[in-house]
């Protein structure tokens, strides 16, 4: 058996470093190296304050701790750390194409080939190359084309390892994984590389919970997981908006129908729409290959799960303005949350960002208050839009470090964000520095509207009785 001693992964964002973080925790004994292109990330990983790392996620900062300097190092020398290694992940960003063939749906394999061909150009030794990022069904057919065909003599070969942790849990996804799925050849060789990645997960995943398949049934799977995981909060969210109109509660929906085991309770909360730099980009790539290979009915099926997300999401920022009297022109509306979801950094995708652009559309003065995310991040995801100049998104939005203070003399709060500090604070007080009729929009059922309407509040939350 092929035992691995040297690990090298291409990418140092929120799925290389946590996992690298874990799999070197886990296995002492082999050496992990981190490399990315982006120089500043490496550096924050390095940072000795681990409150600064560059991914935010509970429990992250121990194990780094702990790993760090002993068998996990972050490093900005790409070529030396591939060079080293006998497996190399490659764990780059595969975002969303936003040109030519495919623009709009296909992910954007770019990063990926990048990395293929730099591993082709510098290896002087066998490897094991392992796809760690979402990527489309047959991507490794490409890797396996750029490596095979290289100068050198060098034998390759090529596994998909997808990763299926959600942001905020990360540590705990990993640590005790659902399953980890391996796909690889099914040839001798290839099976020799898929027993090397197995026995490293082996030392604290669950045999029985390391899944062995072909590449195209592993690539294919993690598309489909999330897509299945987003389709379920559509699916909610869908009926959030006819019980606002029939008077059911969609809490108690959820409940009603999760209770059937055959359903299971999980992924079923209603909220402002799903965000999250994965499932929108996930499912555009699924439907772009179905349309690829003229499975047309299968690609509007999918792609409605991203358009009843847009459309609860504008459906949001819609009833804020509705409540108002139909004009939120200069009046202060404060915004609790602006991260994808809670205990993570990350912004990409957030319903909060599309909900403040609708908003800053119709000249309303947005408030942010989020406890992890900074400032900077805010601009420029508005930015990112080019909706306005970035001089009138610093006009319009305001960015303050209390939630307290985003909720003074505002007409509005909305929930974006389901951070735990919201659910305990003081809403008397902020009731009474708000403008009246103070209203609020909970994006995230995570209140008591009986409560705040005791205190005055006019509430909607999502799924609920419409005010
Ligand atoms: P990310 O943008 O946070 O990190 C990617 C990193 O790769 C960046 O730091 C970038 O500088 C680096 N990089 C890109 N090209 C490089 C190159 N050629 N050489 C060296 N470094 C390079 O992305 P992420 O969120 O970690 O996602 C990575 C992949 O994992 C994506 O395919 C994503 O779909 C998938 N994924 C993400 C999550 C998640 O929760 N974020 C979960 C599961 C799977
Ligand atoms: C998701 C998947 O859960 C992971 O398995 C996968 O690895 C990852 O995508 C990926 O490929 O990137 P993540 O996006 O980090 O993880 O977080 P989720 O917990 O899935 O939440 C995604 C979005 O859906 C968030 O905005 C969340 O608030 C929303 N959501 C989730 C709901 O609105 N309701 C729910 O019941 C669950």
């Amino acid at each position: 058996m092929v035992k691995i001693k040297n690990i090298c992964c291409i990418g140092a964002g929120y799925v290389g470093g946590p996992t690298m973080a874990v799999l070197a925790l886990k296995c002492p004994d082999i050496r992990v190296v981190v490399v990315d292109a982006n120089a500043a990330r490496i550096d924050a990983w390095n940072q000795d304050d681990l409150t600064q790392l560059p991914v935010y996620e509970p429990g992250l900062a121990e194990v780094v701790a702990e790993a760090r300097g002993r068998n996990l190092f972050f490093s900005k020398d790409v070529d030396q750390g591939i060079r080293e290694a006998d497996m190399v992940f490659i764990s780059v960003n595969t975002p969303t194409k936003t040109y030519g063939e495919g623009k709009g749906m296909a992910a954007d394999l770019k990063w990926v080939e990048l990395c293929a061909r730099q591993i082709a150009a510098v290896a002087t030794t066998s490897k094991i190359v392992v796809e760690k990022s979402t990527l489309p069904v047959r991507t490794a057919q490409a890797i396996k084309d750029i490596l095979h065909n290289s100068q050198s003599k060098i034998s390759f070969q090529v596994l998909s390892n997808p990763e299926f942790l959600a942001e905020g849990t990360a540590i705990q996804d990993l640590l005790r994984p659902d399953r980890v799925l391996i796909g690889g050849d099914q040839s001798p060789e290839g099976k020799v590389a898929i027993q090397a990645l197995a026995s490293i997960y082996a030392a604290w995943v669950p045999e029985e919970k390391i899944l062995t398949t072909n590449l195209w049934s592993s690539e294919l799977s993690k598309l489909t997981a999330n897509a299945f995981l987003a389709q379920r909060v559509s699916s909610i969210n869908s009926i959030s908006e006819l019980c606002e109109a029939t008077g059911a509660d969609v809490d108690d929906v959820a409940k009603a129908i999760g209770m059937d085991s055959r359903i299971g309770s999980k992924f079923l909360k209603a909220s402002v729409g799903f965000g999250g730099s994965c499932f929108k980009k996930d499912i555009l790539n699924l439907v772009y290959i179905c349309r690829s290979y003229q499975l047309h009915e299968v690609a509007d099926y999918w792609e409605q799960v991203i358009r009843i997300n847009d459309h609860q999401t504008e459906r949001f920022a819609k009833q804020i303005i509705k409540s108002l009297y139909n004009t939120v022109n200069g009046k202060k509306i404060a915004f609790l949350g602006w991260a994808f979801k809670k205990d993570t950094n990350d912004t990409r995708e957030s319903a909060a960002i599309y909900v403040a652009d609708y908003l800053l559309d119709e000249c309303a003065h947005v408030v942010v208050y989020d406890p992890k995310v900074p400032k900077e991040k805010i601009y420029a995801d508005l930015d990112f839009l080019g909706t306005r100049s970035s001089e009138e998104n610093r006009k319009l939005v305001e960015v303050v470090d209390s939630a307290y203070a985003a909720c003074a003399d505002a007409a509005a709060v909305a929930i974006l964000t389901e951070w735990d500090e919201f659910v305990v604070l003081d809403w008397n007080q902020i009731y009474s520095t708000m403008k009246q009729p103070a209203t609020l929009f909970d994006g995230r059922n995570i209140l008591n509207g009986e409560q705040l309407e005791k205190i005055g509040f006019r509430f909607q939350g999502i799924g609920k009785a419409a005010l």
